[in-house]
């Protein structure tokens, strides 16, 4: 009997690496017993023996299987996965046989540790840590207890979303710790080390009031199975009894009440459900809360996959001015508004000086992803391409739709583009009102982010001062009902 002795429950490279070494040297599976750590279960047992006789390369099929199967917390899983690594030799399509015993059992390992990783990702609560490090960086950590041995799988994803963050999510087998550079896996962990409430379980119950489908419950599954899996960590599992009581009512009610938006707050985390039926040309949005709400769910490009969420326009149904920007940016990605970091201060300020309240107008971008990529711990702003552009242009006619602003101000280049459906010389056209074909009017402007780049103090004031004249101008314009230049556009 040949004895391997992997590292961890998670040591799947170990199992590889063990596994090649026994193929190649002919050990057949009932040689071989598997453990995990020094546990003695091998007393007795023979060393794993050298690389030997005829190399040997896996299939990916099969690696790529028993790196998800091998993460559930089956004991026998070791044994499974190496008996099909070996049969592979006299039966190479074994894998495509789906009603083989041990091939149908793997599948299932499989499956249930997509489940897992899955159930983690939603379910994982963070609570902040009060002590933050000397950085001032916020600090959170989280206690989750996964079905299966999932943790280092899901981490990529929690490492996407918070990446400006530091964060630990412990669990009972290992714990993951993100300082905003790197991850690492350390041992396991207690629940008590976690902080048991902060000023977030008040957002988290919010939330899960406004996203809870009382059309869809399903009592039995919510109380027998996810009561007892996951509502102990979950701070809005408070609020499910409640809801249970009263699904009935608010569902009828719902049948009866037109979609309105959920809150930013709500929208926060939207991006992580799965899509539901899209808005189409044949069933446009009816209002500017149903594009809020079905933004979260776009999947006209792919922008959406490492975004926070999608960051809908927002003011008046009614406005007469509508701002157009380029896409949220980090700020804007996380709080679901647009122009709220340091882009939208220097907005707001122009538009004071302009004498226009942002409050009548109807703010919003051409983008409503934010694109990324990271550096480090910091997510720096790409441009979105033309196509990117083109697919998220159907929402900004759908907002130009309702809101049927007089006037659309661009703000540069990407916006204009978006605007016209076509590329504008923005410095050659800015400031004047040009038509389009759908009878409204647009005047094109620089960003106001092209504002903060500017090193100089002086060139800065000038161009702010111009960028307020073009607001002006627009102001202007609403006011009138003739278009300046006949330029159609669009
Ligand atoms: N820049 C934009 O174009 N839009 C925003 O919402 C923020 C920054």
């Amino acid at each position: 009997m040949i004895g391997v002795s992997l590292a961890s429950q998670t040591d799947v490279a170990g199992w590889r690496a063990a596994a090649r070494r026994l193929r190649m040297a002919g050990v057949a599976p009932d040689a071989v017993r598997w453990s995990v750590g020094d546990d003695g279960g091998l007393l007795g047992a023979d060393p794993l023996p050298d690389a030997a006789c005829a190399p040997f390369t896996a299939p990916a099929a099969v690696l790529g299987l028993a790196a998800n199967a091998l993460l559930h917390k089956a004991e026998g899983r070791f044994d499974l996965m190496y008996r099909i690594l070996w049969r592979l030799k006299d039966e190479p399509d074994l894998l495509k046989i789906v009603t083989d015993d041990g091939v149908s059992q793997a599948l299932r390992l499989q499956k249930a540790v997509w489940q897992a990783e899955h159930k983690m990702h939603a379910f994982v609560r963070f609570r902040r840590v009060d002590d933050p490090p000397a950085d001032e960086t916020e600090t959170y950590a989280a206690w989750f207890e996964p079905a299966h041995y999932v943790l280092e799988k899901a981490c990529p994803f929690f490492v996407r979303r918070m990446a400006n963050l530091r964060f630990s999510i412990l669990t009972p087998y290992a714990s993951a710790v993100w300082d905003g550079q790197a991850l690492q896996i350390g041992k396991g962990a207690d629940r008590s080390q976690v902080p048991a409430e902060d000023a977030r379980e008040d957002d988290w119950k919010a939330y899960f009031a406004s996203v809870f489908n009382p059309a869809r419950l399903n009592p039995k599954v919510m109380v027998q199975h996810m009561a007892k899996h996951y509502w102990r960590n979950l701070p809005e599992a408070e609020t499910i009894p409640g809801l249970i009581e009263h699904a009935a009512s608010r569902a009828a009610a719902m049948v009866a009440t037109p979609p309105t938006a959920p809150s930013p707050r709500a929208r926060k985390t939207l991006a992580q459900r799965e899509p539901r039926t899209a808005l189409t040309d044949d069933a446009p949005p009816e209002s500017i809360a149903a594009i809020a709400d079905a933004i979260q769910f776009c999947r006209r490009c792919d922008l959406w996959r490492d975004a926070t969420q999608g960051v809908p326009g927002e003011g008046p149904a009614t406005a007469s001015l509508m701002f157009v920007g380029e896409q949220p940016g980090d700020l804007e990605d996380l709080r679901g508004r647009p122009f709220v970091g340091p882009a939208g201060e220097m907005f707001d300020r122009a538009l004071g000086e302009a004498g226009i309240d942002r409050e009548d107008c109807y703010v919003t971008n051409a983008v409503k992803h934010f694109k990324h990529e990271l550096r480090g711990k910091r997510r720096l702003h790409k441009t979105p391409n033309s196509g990117e552009v083109k697919a998220c242009r159907w929402w900004l006619d759908q907002e130009r739709r309702l809101v049927k602003p007089r006037l659309i101000v661009a703000l540069g280049a990407t916006a204009a583009a978006a605007v016209f459906g076509r590329p504008m010389a923005v410095l050659k056209t800015r400031g004047q009102a040009l038509s389009l074909r759908d009878g409204g009017q647009a005047l094109v402007t620089l960003h106001p982010s092209y504002l903060l780049r500017l090193p100089d103090e002086a060139a800065r004031r000038a161009a702010f001062n111009n960028f307020v004249d073009d607001l002006k101008a627009a102001k202007a314009l609403t006011g009138r009902s003739s278009t300046v230049h006949a330029q159609h556009c669009n």
